[in-house]
């Protein structure tokens, strides 16, 4: 193989291309450096998916609302859907619902979170901030595991039934498996703990505490 490059750069070299192949190289390790970079392959993956219409839901929302936060952190945030806030700013979880997530992170798991990664299973926002139906999710679901495979993290929180259903492809009742781990169907050394959603608990404070002690159950993963 090494004989073979160095044939093909002496070639080249003689026809007065020595320089062009050179350069043509080095942009090639460029490029790689750049493909190992998280933040890079996201930008590419947000670009590829701005002007979606692969569902209804681009008829009525103001933008797509990607995923955010840091893209090495070993544990990812899934929700539902952006709401009206969200679809206003571009931002997942902004809202009030988000300023309770952001507030269980620090305290349970001492992390800002500009630390964590946060995104939702469906980018686009239901009308009337209804929970989104199967075909919106489906349609959103290749972006939502292109996302996951570009972070690699060790665990997935899903907030809420939603979440859970978007994630692992079936119904499960939050309130019997909230806590309990899972594999993640596409890679089983990637586990997924369900929880509430953080909308739930604002309308039901006392499950705050089971949302604690979920929570501390990421601390292993920090
Ligand atoms: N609820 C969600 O599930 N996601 C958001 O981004 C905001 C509220």
């Amino acid at each position: 193989m090494m004989n073979r490059i160095l044939a093909t750069a002496k070639a080249l070299e003689t026809l007065g291309l020595g320089e062009i192949y050179l350069t043509s190289s080095l942009e090639t390790k460029e490029n790689q450096a750049v493909r190992e970079d998280r933040n890079a392959l996201l930008s590419e993956l947000f670009s590829s998916y701005r002007d979606c219409t692969k569902c209804d839901l681009h008829r009525s929302r103001s933008q797509v609302v990607f995923g955010d936060g840091n893209p090495y952190s070993p544990i990812v945030f899934v929700g539902e859907a952006p709401g009206e806030e969200e679809d206003r700013q571009g931002r997942p979880f902004v809202g009030r619902a988000g300023q309770y997530l952001n507030r269980k992170i620090e305290e349970v798991l001492g992390l800002k979170r500009e630390e964590v990664y946060i995104t939702n299973v469906c980018k686009c926002r239901p009308p009337s901030n209804r929970k989104p139906t199967q075909p919106e999710i489906r349609a959103c679901f290749p972006y939502l595991r292109k996302e996951l495979e570009i972070l690699s993290p060790r665990v997935i929180c899903c907030l809420g039934a939603t979440a859970a259903e978007g994630i692992l492809g079936k119904n499960i009742p939050v309130t019997k498996a909230r806590g309990k781990f899972f594999a993640y169907p596409y890679d089983s050394s990637v586990k997924v703990l369900l929880t509430y959603h953080p909308a739930y608990i604002l309308r039901n404070p006392r499950a705050d505490e089971q949302f604690t002690e979920d929570l501390e159950r990421l601390r292993d993963f920090v």
